[in-house]
């Protein structure tokens, strides 16, 4: 049932505000600004020591791992590592009972990450997994799981799954930092009062769909993009990548915006279009006007995905996607969403297949 949408994946894409407002229901105490989760139970001594968080996962899954680094580190004090799958199973990795090995995955069937679980299990890290698909194999492998709540994922390319996971992860960091004492209750509710603005702000970004339209439009010819961004939104330019790659078979990377200029930047010409994420952001915005400068000197095209009424980044684009103010910690969550819909976009006007992309299966059970 896609009911008034052509396509299982627009649908998915305009259910985020929905999805994320079931993940948080039941784990999130708003009168009092605190974070349930009891799916994971953990003493504050356990919580206490743990000393390295393991994420695995493949494909949109490993990115929304990306994301959730930021937030084990900064909110819990936790480091955390992110591997693929299919080479954490085969490295000899060390684990030990500190340390929680965390799997991703939207099916809970993809081998690679299954096969990383059992890696953990055998090193006797603790398992915990956050899936979307309730009876999986990641469900019931591992010590504690967190259900995403997305609701049935049918478009190939996922959607709804990476924002619930990166809510998820959210959740999880801000229970252990509760339990390790590493944000004060103040510092948590305010998390909290933030996270319950979440549905509400993706639906506003949803709202624009009509800009992202007018881009997809005026770029759907180019055969090749390169995502930039920093920091929290490094993954989020991956994630932008890998969605016009899978949809519309366009060639795409996403970089690190720092690493411009160790190489990529040789790549930029007129031929290939830059999507620059460049939301407000204390660490990285000043940074990434001035690479977007860098880009127009060489004849590149700058697509911007800026904050509202931000003159100083618009000034530096040839087109514009825009969002309302969100706070750090949700900015990924909220830059996805166009990111999404452009890739949506330019598909449907290139002829794709958007739900059934070539060469693609929703859940990889094979090696
Ligand atoms: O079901 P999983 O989350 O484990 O799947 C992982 C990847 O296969 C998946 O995210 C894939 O990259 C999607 N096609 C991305 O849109």
């Amino acid at each position: 049932a896609k009911g008034p949408y052509r396509h299982f994946m627009h649908k998915e894409i305009h259910e985020q505000p929905r999805a994320v407002t079931d993940t948080l229901r039941g784990r999130v105490d708003f009168e009092r600004g605190r974070v349930t989760l009891e799916e994971v139970p953990l003493s504050p001594e356990a919580a206490r020591r743990i000393s390295r968080i393991v994420i695995v996962a493949c494909g949109t899954s490993y990115y929304a791992g990306l994301v959730g680094k930021f937030y084990f580190e900064s909110l819990a004090r936790i480091p955390t590592e992110v591997d693929y799958g299919s080479e954490f199973r085969y490295r000899d990795p060390v684990l030990d009972a500190d340390t929680v090995v965390l799997a991703i995955s939207q099916s809970g069937e993809t081998v690679d990450t299954l096969a990383a679980m059992e890696r953990a299990r055998e090193g006797s890290a603790r398992l915990w997994s956050i899936v979307n698909v309730i009876g999986s194999q990641a469900h019931r492998m591992a010590d504690a799981c967190i259900l995403m709540h997305a609701g049935p994922e049918i478009g190939v390319a996922s959607s709804k799954a990476f924002t619930a996971s990166i809510v998820d992860e959210l959740l999880l960091a801000l229970r252990l930092a509760e339990l390790r004492g590493t944000l004060s209750p103040e510092e948590i509710r305010t998390h909290v009062r933030e996270l319950a603005r979440l549905p509400d702000l993706l639906g506003r970004v949803l709202d624009r769909e009509a800009e992202v339209v007018e881009v997809a439009r005026a770029f759907y010819r180019y055969e090749d993009f390169l995502y930039l961004g920093r920091g929290l939104l490094y993954p989020i330019a991956l994630e932008g990548a890998l969605k016009l790659k899978e949809l519309s078979y366009i060639h795409a990377e996403g970089y690190p915006a720092g690493e411009m200029k160790h190489g990529p930047i040789a790549l930029i010409d007129e031929r290939m279009p830059t999507v620059a994420l460049a939301l407000q952001d204390p660490v990285t915005y000043e940074k990434m006007l001035s690479q977007m400068e860098q880009v127009r000197a060489r004849r590149g095209q700058v697509i911007a995905l800026i904050t509202d009424g931000d003159r100083a980044a618009s000034a530096r684009a040839d087109a514009v996607l825009s969002v309302p103010h969100a706070p750090r910690w949700l900015q990924p969550a909220v830059a996805v969403v166009p990111l999404q819909l452009l890739a949506y976009h330019i598909a449907v006007l290139r002829g794709c297949d958007v739900d059934q992309p070539r060469n693609l299966a929703k859940s990889v059970t094979v090696e």
